[in-house]
């Protein structure tokens, strides 16, 4: 018999369905309780509420366990291209060779963007956000392919719309940082490959030839698919949300680069690297200083808690031992590396933190690889956004695919009741 959960409100019981997923995870669905009893369930931040039942992305935070469509985050980053994984999410299985050629041929048909994508960089202040910037860009993709407004048209135009997003956001991502810096645009190269590419487009110059060094593709690869997807998280929630008014794919993306921006989510990535170099510069150094002051409420230790992963995140784990990696590679000795891992060590034997289940998060190290890389400080959370599309595009596309209701929250209101209005003379 299927599990049910009984609610008593008064006199009244009710019963109400449970779901279990594949995993064994387990909700009481409250879809129906509003009609029933002319209650709602309240959940500020959503820390309890499942929203959608999703094929995608298993995350277990008890365990430090996260899966795209059943492989692990560490199989993935180890054996796995960055292109292969983005197959696997919006497709639902690895791709065999010949379907990995065509998706990668498929790609490289579409890196080239529209002239006049160019001329909006024009309006831009020197020094402006690249966040800002990549939102601006994206969300003008849907003046550029007018027929990609309705996502309903037929699923060919929305693999369409697809591909061409996955094709061009290295390109925009990497003009971002040229025209940051006051240097021409390269355009793509399609006898590289996705990362290659996206790397000869953000370090590679007009005046000489450009050989993507291993160590760094790499590195990359591993990033980008350490990010690729989180399941309902801030900024995915967000493109979903958007995405169930059936707004279009580059006005839903460009919400949830939004929403990634913010120092809780992606924007942590940069806080992190400008909080160690705060650390060495002005604190000289002084973790034990940092700790006491973050435990005082006075600061927060950006890089530190989440609010799913309780005891470790995975990504934190791999990406820890693939700074070590890359610097040794590349020669680099960055000290931001060492006071990263006293802080670490710091935060992890205080009870503050022991206390409060705070880790390492994934944005703790990214930052000193980024550096390491030659990224600017600002591109990091862009870097993030790179990583997270195929995510957020394979989410945004399971929520098409079956037609979700718009999202709309209840809230309790708590303002005041009706009170006669005051005309302005009157008004004290
Ligand atoms: N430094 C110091 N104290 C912290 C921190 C931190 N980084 N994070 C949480 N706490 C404290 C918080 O003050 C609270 O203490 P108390 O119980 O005394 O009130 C307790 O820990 C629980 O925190 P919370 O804010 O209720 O936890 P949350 O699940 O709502 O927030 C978080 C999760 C990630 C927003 C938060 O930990 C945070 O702001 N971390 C720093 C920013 C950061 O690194 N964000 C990246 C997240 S991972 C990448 C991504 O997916 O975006």
């Amino acid at each position: 018999m299927a599990e049910k959960a009984t609610i008593t409100l008064g006199e009244k019981s009710i019963e109400l369905p449970v779901i279990t997923g594949t995993e064994n995870e387990k909700a009481i669905d409250i879809s129906k309780l509003r009609g029933q009893t002319g209650i709602v369930t309240f959940d500020e931040g959503y820390k309890n509420t499942g929203c959608t039942v999703s094929n995608i992305t298993f995350l277990d935070g008890e365990q430090g366990i996260l899966r795209y469509r059943g492989y692990s985050i560490e199989d993935l980053a180890e054996k796995a291209t960055f292109t292969e994984v983005s197959y696997l999410l919006l497709y639902g299985e690895l791709p065999t060779a010949t379907q990995l050629k065509d998706f990668e041929g498929q790609l490289t048909q579409h890196t080239l963007v529209h002239e006049n994508l160019m001329k909006v960089f024009e309006v831009f202040p020197t020094g402006s956000h690249p966040m800002g910037q990549l939102m601006t860009l994206i969300s003008a993709l849907s003046s550029f392919y007018p027929e990609s407004l309705n996502p309903n048209k037929s699923p060919e135009q929305l693999n369409l719309t697809i591909i061409r997003l996955l094709a061009k956001m290295p390109t925009i991502c990497a003009m971002i940082q040229k025209k940051g810096k006051g240097h021409p645009v390269l355009y793509p190269q399609n006898r590289f490959d996705y990362v290659s590419n996206f790397l000869y487009m953000t370090f590679g110059n007009v005046t000489d030839e450009y050989k993507p060094d291993p160590v760094v593709v790499d590195a990359m690869n591993k990033l980008l698919i350490l990010h690729a997807d989180h399941e309902q998280n801030c900024s995915t929630s967000t493109v979903r949300i958007v995405g169930s008014s059936h707004a279009n794919l580059y006005a839903s993306i460009g919400a949830g680069v939004a929403a990634l921006w913010g120092p809780r989510h992606g924007g942590a990535n940069q806080e992190v690297l400008e909080m160690l170099e705060h650390i060495r510069d002005i604190d000289k150094g002084d973790v034990k200083k940092v700790v006491a002051e973050a435990k005082d409420k006075k600061r927060l230790l950006f890089g530190f808690g989440h609010r799913v992963y309780k005891n470790f995140d995975p990504r934190a784990k791999i990406i820890k031992v693939a700074c070590d990696n890359v610097l040794a590679k590349l020669g680099v000795n960055d000290p931001l590396l060492a006071i990263a891992k006293e802080l670490e060590e710091a935060a992890l034997t205080d009870p503050y933190f022991v206390e409060r289940k705070l880790y390492p998060n994934v944005d703790f190290y990214s930052g000193i690889i980024y550096k390491a890389l030659g990224f600017p400080t600002p591109m990091f959370t862009v870097l993030f956004a790179l990583g997270r599309l195929p995510g957020w595009i394979s989410q945004w596309k399971e929520l098409r695919e079956k037609n979700e209701d718009i999202g709309r929250p209840r809230q309790i209101y708590n303002g005041y009741t009706h009170r006669p209005f005051v005309s302005i003379k009157n008004r004290k």
